[in-house]
């Protein structure tokens, strides 16, 4: 198939665009590498990565640009995986999250409804659950308490693309994602800002003490449910992608002191605004729908993510 990933040169949608050009796919990937953190990272995802897909330096909302890209190709599917992604940037900046995963989702939808291209598999987030109780989350849930301005715009995605669906006939899976990490993540997220300070002997912010729970998800996990789904149409479902087991941050950071081989110093601090005490997924629906199933574990994830680790930043 001919396929469009957007976000192509980020920590998931690289590993998506890798597995989707193995698969034998004709892959084109946009991306406007933005320096919301280190720009070279993203370019070395792609040089690691994407050989063998075409790769376009360009903004989701840009409706000239994404227009042209349209016409000159006749995509079958869209990966969506553009986006402003951090929850706790998103306090300080709402406006930019609403202009990216809201504007730029409409832009991409309206280049397809005009351009006959009537599949999407995009990213949403388990922050749409917001600090919800009922644990673990099911799709099912109402998800209309968003803590977060990115959780708020990841939702209303979410609704866009059912509207399209219904209106325009685009089927859309969209996949809440629950805390990815492992080689190549982002540097914004607890698992590599933490490696780089206990690597350097610097103090690591802890939030809410530590007592917070993560249903951390192995990359590999998320791209070979992202890439069943690329597969198989089954008109508009919002589906979890997560591995099913919550840890709590304190085991994480432990796990990866003893793979650093170095012990964290901790500043311990109180919850921050926007963020959530656990993510925990029910992830039932993802394998009835395409047979997802999750295999990496938290300790092999971590062993996996620190060895990536001291290649890339030694
Ligand atoms: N990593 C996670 O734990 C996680 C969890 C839940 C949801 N998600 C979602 O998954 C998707 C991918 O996240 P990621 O962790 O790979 O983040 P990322 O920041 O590494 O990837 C996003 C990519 O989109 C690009 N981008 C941003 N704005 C753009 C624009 N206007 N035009 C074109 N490209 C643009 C960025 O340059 C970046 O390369 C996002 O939608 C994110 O919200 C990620």
């Amino acid at each position: 198939m001919k396929i469009l990933v957007t976000g192509g040169a980020g920590f998931i949608g690289s590993a998506v665009a890798r597995s989707l050009i193995d698969s034998g796919h004709d892959v084109t990937v946009v991306d406007n590498f933005n320096d919301y953190y280190e720009v070279s990272l993203k370019h070395d995802r792609v040089k690691e990565f994407l050989n063998g897909a075409k790769v376009i330096e360009a903004d989701i909302r840009d409706r000239d640009k994404i227009g042209e890209l349209f016409e000159q190709n006749r995509f079958d599917v869209v990966c969506n995986l553009a986006a402003m992604a951090g929850v706790r940037y998103s306090v300080e900046h709402p406006d930019i999250y609403v202009d990216v995963n809201i504007n730029g989702l409409v832009n991409i939808l309206e280049a397809m409804r005009e351009h006959g291209c009537l599949r999407m598999v995009s990213a949403s987030s388990s922050s749409v659950y917001g600090n919800s109780s009922d644990s673990p989350y099911k799709e099912n849930m109402v998800a209309d308490r968003p803590e977060s301005v990115y959780g708020a715009t990841k939702r209303a995605g979410e609704l866009l693309l059912y509207s399209y669906f219904t209106l325009y006939g685009i089927q859309a899976t969209s996949f809440r994602f629950f805390t990815v990490y492992g080689p190549w993540s982002r540097p914004d997220m607890a698992m590599l800002k933490f490696a780089k300070r206990i690597s350097k002997g610097e103090t690591i912010d802890v939030y809410n003490n530590g007592k917070l729970r993560r249903d951390f998800t192995y990359i590999d996990d998320i791209v070979s449910g992202f890439v069943l789904a690329v597969e198989k149409p089954v008109g508009y479902e919002v589906v979890n992608l997560g591995r099913g087991e919550p840890v709590e941050l304190m085991d994480y950071i432990k796990k990866l002191e003893e793979n650093l081989g170095l012990k964290a110093k901790m500043n311990l601090l109180p919850m921050q605004p926007g963020d959530v005490y656990e993510t925990f997924a029910d992830t039932t629906k993802a394998k009835e729908l395409f047979g997802y199933e999750p295999t990496v574990r938290v300790d092999e994830g971590i062993e996996r993510f620190v060895e990536w680790y001291r290649y890339y930043y030694s």
